[in-house]
């Protein structure tokens, strides 16, 4: 696996408004990776421009160490499955999901065509959208498709049109040639001893020009031929797209459902289409902006898992935008937490989750005991106005610092076991576990527990040195 896209030094500002503050990140090839964060952090922002549907301000983006900052996005080998599934609502399944690969280069539907179905579309959903923020976005994603739409069959027949105009100068020039040389037999002099010679001149003159002229007709002709081929195969690329489609909806759990109408399916069905939709053009990445923020849970965490699946037997990479922490943690291979148009941490799900290295993070990702402490030496952290041992070293001697204890690393003991003692305040059930808030002499302590204790109980906490995370006092 190498390095497949770089994001170096990357800033954006919004009229004035910085909202990306040099980002600099690696993605390598069939990787999961996710950009995580809180609303307004710039995940969004990120990830359009890794699609060319956004400059940066200043920053380079790199694909294979090739600089693309400047390639619109109809040019990047990328796709996006938006937050709004953006179906069209007057194709059916499979014409909405064989709709990418038209777009690319099958005639059925021409560039008109096209265009027409994109502001169908988007009439719609600009009918029906809410404020304006909304409506400003849709009709850039709406200019974005249309761009895209027109690339190639118009070009196509440009080329021809262009050529055809060749043709026609050639035979406009042929036959003034031709014009000249009848002229020149005129003026022969059938008296004069040279008259057979110069004759046989003109003669030879004629034969070169009509080959000639020929051979740069049939070159110009079996070009034409050549762009027409490839806009006439219609039915066997008409074959190959049904396969293909076929193949994608299969891949979605979509098979049978080909000619049902976009309006008689359920969210999560939508966005299995959109999916599909994308994965067709078989992108060497798939940008997924929240996919599945408007499913129910259940269902959420279903795609999630089919996804995942998805991703490792298509071997595409997936750049994925969540704020949904569980959701970053169970399908990504790396993940960057950002915060503020700035990333926080890179790092795998075990390791964010593990060892976050500001509190921020640690907040962000699952829920967390956080304290403030003094690294009184290596190996050596004061709370709570106790010293504990741990496994961080590299702090300045009485550094302040962070430090993160995860509810599930602490243990509940009976009171003269423990390393702490307090009193049960609150316990309630959470499906696996119970969360129990243990208050003790100086905090509230939250802990995950597979064990239930009654409130009011006297316990007493224990937790390991290596499940004490130092952290570096996040400002
Ligand atoms: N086209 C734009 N014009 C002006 N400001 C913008 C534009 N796009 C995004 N912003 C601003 O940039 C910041 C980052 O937005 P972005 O959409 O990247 O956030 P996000 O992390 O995707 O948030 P969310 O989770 O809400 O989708 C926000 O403050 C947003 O208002
Ligand atoms: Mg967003």
């Amino acid at each position: 696996m190498g390095v497949l896209i770089e994001l170096k030094d990357i800033t954006k500002e919004f009229n004035g408004q910085v909202v990306l503050r040099g980002i600099n990140l690696q993605i390598e090839e069939n990787e999961f990776v996710t950009l995580l964060g809180p609303s307004g952090c710039g995940k969004t922002t990120t990830l359009r421009i890794i699609g060319g549907f956004e400059t940066p301000s200043s920053g380079e983006v790199l694909l294979n160490g090739k600089d693309l900052t400047h390639l619109p996005a109809y040019k990047r080998p990328t796709n996006t499955v938006f937050q709004r599934y953006a179906l069209f609502p007057h194709l059916n399944v499979f014409e909405n999901v064989a709709f990418g690969l038209r777009v690319k280069g099958d005639k059925k539907v021409d560039a008109k065509q096209q265009i027409k179905n994109i502001n169908t579309k988007y009439d719609h959903l600009i009918k029906n959208a809410s404020d304006n923020e909304t409506i400003k976005l849709l009709k850039k994603e709406q200019k974005e498709e249309i761009s895209s739409a027109t690339n190639s069959n118009s070009y196509k027949r440009g080329l021809i049109k262009d050529l055809q105009k060749g043709l026609t100068a050639l035979d406009t020039k042929y036959a003034s040639d031709k014009q000249n040389l009848l002229k020149e037999y005129d003026l022969l002099d059938k008296e004069s001893p040279s008259y057979s010679t110069e004759y046989q001149h003109l003669e030879d003159l004629y034969d070169l020009q009509l080959s000639t002229y020929n051979n740069s007709y049939d070159s110009e002709v079996e070009k034409i031929n050549k762009i027409k081929d490839t806009l006439l195969t219609r039915r066997e690329k008409e074959e190959a797209l049904t396969k293909k489609v076929n193949k994608y909806l299969n891949m979605v759990g979509l098979k049978g459902y080909e000619t049902r109408s976009i309006n008689k399916l359920s969210g999560g069905q939508m966005q299995r289409v959109a999916i599909a939709r994308a994965l067709i053009n078989e992108p060497q990445v798939l940008l997924l902006d929240e996919p599945l923020a408007a499913l129910d849970l259940k269902l959420r965490q279903e795609m999630q898992y089919e996804l995942k699946e998805l991703q490792r037997n298509a071997g595409i990479t997936f750049i994925y935008v969540t704020h949904d922490q569980e959701e970053a943690l169970t399908m990504s291979d790396k993940i960057v937490v950002m915060n503020n148009g700035e990333i926080q941490q890179i790092g795998t799900p075990e390791s964010i989750y593990n060892e976050p290295v500001n509190t921020f993070v640690a907040n962000f990702i699952g829920e967390s005991n956080i304290i403030e402490g003094i690294m009184k030496d290596d190996n050596l952290v004061n709370f709570d106005n106790k010293d504990y041992v741990c496994v961080d070293k590299g702090f300045g001697k009485n550094e302040k610092v962070d430090v993160v204890i995860r509810p599930e690393d602490i243990d509940i003991v009976s009171y003269d076991e423990g390393l702490l003692n307090g009193v049960v305040d609150s316990v309630a059930f959470k499906g696996v576990h119970y969360e129990i808030d243990v208050v003790t002499e100086k905090r509230t302590f939250t802990i995950h527990t597979t064990d239930y204790h009654k409130i009011r109980d006297k316990v007493g906490i224990k937790f390991n040195k290596e499940d004490i995370h130092v952290m570096e006092k996040w400002t």
